[in-house]
C-alpha cells in the first residue's frame, strides 16, 4: 500500500463514526469522531445505543469475522481490535456501507486492552490468525500475560475463539492454557475442514486464512473459558 493511500486511510477513519483510537501504549486516550478524546470503558452501551452483549475481535486485521458475525447475528454487538488503521479502515468502511449499527473498531495495542473495556464487560472474544511472533513469545496474543487480561474483562462463562493456522501458536497456546489452574478448554481441532464443521461461524474466511488454505495449511480452532 502507498504511503499516499495510508494516509488517506487514516484521515478517513478519523472522520468515521464506529472507530476509536489510541495511538500510543503509553498514553491512554481514545480519540473518536474527528479526535474527540471518548471515555468508552465500561460504557460501550452509549456507542452502540443498547445493552446487547459484546463480541470482540482481537487481532482483528480488515475485520471479517467481526463484519460477518455482525450480519449473522444482530442481537449482539461487535467490536474489531487492531493497531492497524489502514486494516481497520476496510471492515469500518465495509459497516457504514452496509448500516451495521452493531459494529465498531477500536483501535489499539492488545497490551492495553484492560484500559478500554471493563471488567465483565465483554461476553465473548475471537482471536483470528494472530500473529506467531516465532523468537517472541511473549508478544503472542496468548502468552501468559495475556489471560488475566481477557479473564478480566469476560463476563463470567464468557468464551474465547481462537482460529489459528500456526502449528507453534497453536501449540504454545496449549502449553499455556495447560499451565493455568482456572481454564477449561470446550472444544480443540487442529484440522477443522477434515471434517464437517461444527460451528457456522467456521465457515467465515479472512484475508489471512485464505491466504493460508491456497498454501494448504490446515486450520485449527479452540474454544475456552477462565473458570
Ligand atoms: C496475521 S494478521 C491477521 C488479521 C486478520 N485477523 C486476518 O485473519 O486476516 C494479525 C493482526 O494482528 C495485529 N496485531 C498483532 N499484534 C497486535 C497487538 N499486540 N495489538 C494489536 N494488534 C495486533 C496486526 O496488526 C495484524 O493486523
Amino acid at each position: 500500500m502507498s504511503k499516499r493511500n495510508k494516509l488517506s486511510k487514516f484521515a478517513d477513519i478519523m472522520s468515521f463514526p464506529n472507530v476509536y483510537q489510541n495511538f500510543s501504549p503509553k498514553e491512554i486516550k481514545p480519540l473518536g469522531k474527528n479526535g474527540v478524546e471518548v471515555q468508552l470503558k465500561g460504557k460501550w452501551s452509549e456507542h452502540f445505543g443498547n445493552e446487547k452483549a459484546i463480541t470482540l475481535e482481537l487481532a482483528c486485521g480488515r475485520g471479517e469475522y467481526t463484519i460477518q458475525l455482525a450480519r449473522d447475528y444482530n442481537d449482539r454487538n461487535f467490536i474489531g481490535v487492531d493497531v492497524k488503521g489502514a486494516r481497520i479502515w476496510k471492515g469500518a468502511k465495509m459497516a457504514i456501507e452496509e448500516g451495521l449499527e452493531n459494529v465498531a473498531f477500536m483501535r489499539t495495542k492488545i497490551e492495553v486492552i484492560e484500559e478500554f473495556f471493563a471488567p465483565n464487560e465483554i461476553s465473548e472474544i475471537w482471536i483470528t490468525f494472530a500473529d506467531p511472533f516465532i523468537g517472541k513469545p511473549n508478544r503472542r496474543l496468548t502468552a501468559p500475560a495475556f489471560h488475566d487480561r481477557y479473564k478480566n474483562m469476560l463476563k463470567d462463562g464468557g468464551i474465547v475463539h481462537m482460529k489459528i493456522d500456526d502449528p507453534t501458536l497453536y501449540e504454545s497456546t496449549k502449553e499455556v492454557l495447560a499451565e493455568r489452574n482456572d481454564v477449561k478448554i470446550l472444544y480443540d481441532r487442529d484440522d477443522i475442514y477434515s471434517q464437517a464443521l461444527d460451528f457456522p461461524e467456521l465457515e467465515y474466511k479472512t484475508y489471512y486464512e485464505k491466504s493460508h488454505l491456497e498454501k494448504g495449511r490446515k486450520i485449527k480452532y479452540m474454544q475456552w473459558t477462565y473458570l
